[in-house]
C-alpha cells in the first residue's frame, strides 16, 4: 500500500486557472541525461530532437528499430557532441536500443543500457502507445457467440482464420499501462542509484484527454490511460519525499494532436470545420520538455489543447468539496489522514 495523496503542488495552485507556460532555458537541459520510450516515432520523436538541440544525451527506447535508429543517427549528425581532447570522451549525443515495452526484461535491457551508456539517468518519460479503435470491445452489437469467440472486429476481419479462438486483443491495456508500470518501477530504482539529495530527476509519463474525459468506442485505451493518471497520482507524495529522495513524477494529456496524418486525416478535417484546436507533435513535446526542466512540479497533469497548455490536479483539489460536497469533503480528508498515519506506522 502506498500513502494517500497530499496537496499537490503545481505551477501555481494559488491561483484557479493554471495555464502552464514552458520556460526551456538550454542551461536547463544541458547535458541532461533523458530516456525517452517510445521516442521513435510522433511526440516522442519531437521530444528526442527538441532535447538534443538543446545539448541533453537522450537514449530512445521503441519498439520501432528503423525509425528509432534512424532518428538517434540525425541527432548524432545534427548536434555531434565536442569535448576536449585531453579530457575523458563524452557519451554520443543520442541511442537507440530496441525495447517491447510490454516485456519486462526488454524494458530492464533498456534501462541497463541507458546506464552504461551514460552511467546516469536524469529523467525517464513514456510515450509509448497504442489505440486500436477499430476493437470495440464492448459493441453493443455483439451476440453471445460472438462473445465466446472472438472480438467484434475480429469476427469480421478474420472470418475464416485459424485465429477465431483468440481471445480479444489487450495490447492498448499492455503498451498503455503495463508498460508505463514497468517503466515507472526501474525509473525509481535507476533515478535514485547514486544520486545524493537535492539532485533533480523526474518522470513524465503520457496519458491523454481520455485519462480524465469520455472517449467513445477506445475504452480499453481509455481505463488503460486512467490507470497512467492513476499511478502519477498514488506515487506523487511518495516518490518526492525528500528524507528518502527527491524524485518527481508528472503527467502530459494532450488532446488532438496530429502525430498520424493519413490516419487522423478524416476527423482531423471535421476537427478543423468545427473550428477546434490541434496542437503539433512539437507543441506538445514543448510542453513535456518544460515539466522536465521545472524542478518546482510534481504531481501535476498538463491538459494540452492547440499547443496550450493548463494543469488540471490542483483544480481538482481546490474545488473538491464543490464537486464533492463540504460533508464529505471533510470526511474523505479525515479517512486519508487515518490512511496516511496508519501507512507511516
Ligand atoms: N496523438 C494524439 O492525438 C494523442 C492524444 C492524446 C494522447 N496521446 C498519447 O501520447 C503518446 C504519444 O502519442 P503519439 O501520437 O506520438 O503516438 P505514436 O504512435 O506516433 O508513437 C508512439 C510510439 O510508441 C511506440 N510503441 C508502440 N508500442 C510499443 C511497444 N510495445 N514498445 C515500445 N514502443 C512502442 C511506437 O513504435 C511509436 O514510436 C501516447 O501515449 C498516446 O496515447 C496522443
Amino acid at each position: 500500500m502506498i500513502a494517500p495523496t497530499e496537496p499537490v503542488l503545481s505551477s501555481n495552485s494559488a491561483t484557479p486557472i493554471t495555464q502552464f507556460h514552458p520556460d526551456i532555458t538550454r542551461e536547463a537541459l544541458e547535458e541532461k541525461v533523458i530516456l525517452i520510450v517510445g521516442g521513435a516515432n510522433g511526440i516522442g520523436a519531437s521530444l528526442v530532437e527538441l532535447c538534443c538541440h538543446h545539448n541533453a544525451y537522450v537514449c530512445i527506447g521503441d519498439i520501432d528499430s528503423t525509425a528509432g535508429a534512424s532518428l538517434s543517427k540525425k541527432c548524432r549528425d545534427k548536434w555531434p557532441v565536442y569535448w576536449d581532447p585531453s579530457a575523458p570522451p563524452k557519451p554520443p549525443r543520442s541511442s537507440f536500443q530496441e525495447t517491447d515495452v510490454t516485456n519486462y526484461q526488454s524494458v530492464l535491457d533498456l534501462f541497463d543500457f541507458t546506464f552504461k551508456t551514460y552511467k546516469r539517468i536524469d529523467h525517464v518519460v513514456v510515450t509509448a502507445g497504442s489505440m486500436e479503435p477499430k476493437e470495440n470491445w464492448f459493441d453493443n452489437a455483439l451476440s453471445l457467440q460472438e462473445v465466446r469467440t472472438v472480438s467484434y472486429a475480429e469476427t469480421y476481419l478474420l472470418k475464416d482464420s485459424a485465429d477465431n479462438d483468440k481471445p480479444p486483443s489487450t495490447r492498448d491495456l499492455d503498451v498503455n499501462l503495463t508498460g508505463t508500470l514497468y517503466v515507472v518501477r526501474l525509473a525509481g530504482a535507476y533515478l535514485r542509484h547514486n544520486r545524493g539529495p537535492g539532485v533533480d530527476r523526474s518522470i513524465t509519463l503520457f496519458s491523454c484527454a481520455a485519462g480524465f474525459k469520455e472517449t467513445p468506442g477506445v475504452s480499453v485505451y481509455q481505463a488503460a490511460k486512467h490507470g497512467v493518471q492513476g499511478l502519477m497520482r498514488s506515487l506523487r507524495p511518495y516518490f518526492i519525499s525528500p528524507y528518502k529522495h527527491n524524485l518527481r513524477i508528472n503527467t502530459i494529456c494532450p488532446w488532438m494532436t496530429q502525430t498520424h496524418p493519413a490516419v487522423t486525416k478524416k476527423l482531423c478535417d471535421r476537427w478543423e470545420d468545427e473550428g477546434l484546436p490541434i496542437s503539433s507533435p512539437l507543441q506538445v513535446a514543448q510542453v513535456a520538455a518544460g515539466v522536465i526542466v521545472d524542478d518546482s512540479l510534481n504531481g501535476t497533469s498538463m491538459y494540452v489543447e492547440g499547443g496550450r497548455a493548463w494543469e488540471i490536479e490542483a483544480n481538482l483539489d481546490r474545488l473538491e468539496p464543490q464537486w464533492l460536497g463540504e460533508v464529505p469533503a471533510k470526511t474523505l480528508a479525515q479517512g486519508q489522514k487515518v490512511l496516511k498515519d496508519a501507512w507511516a506506522a
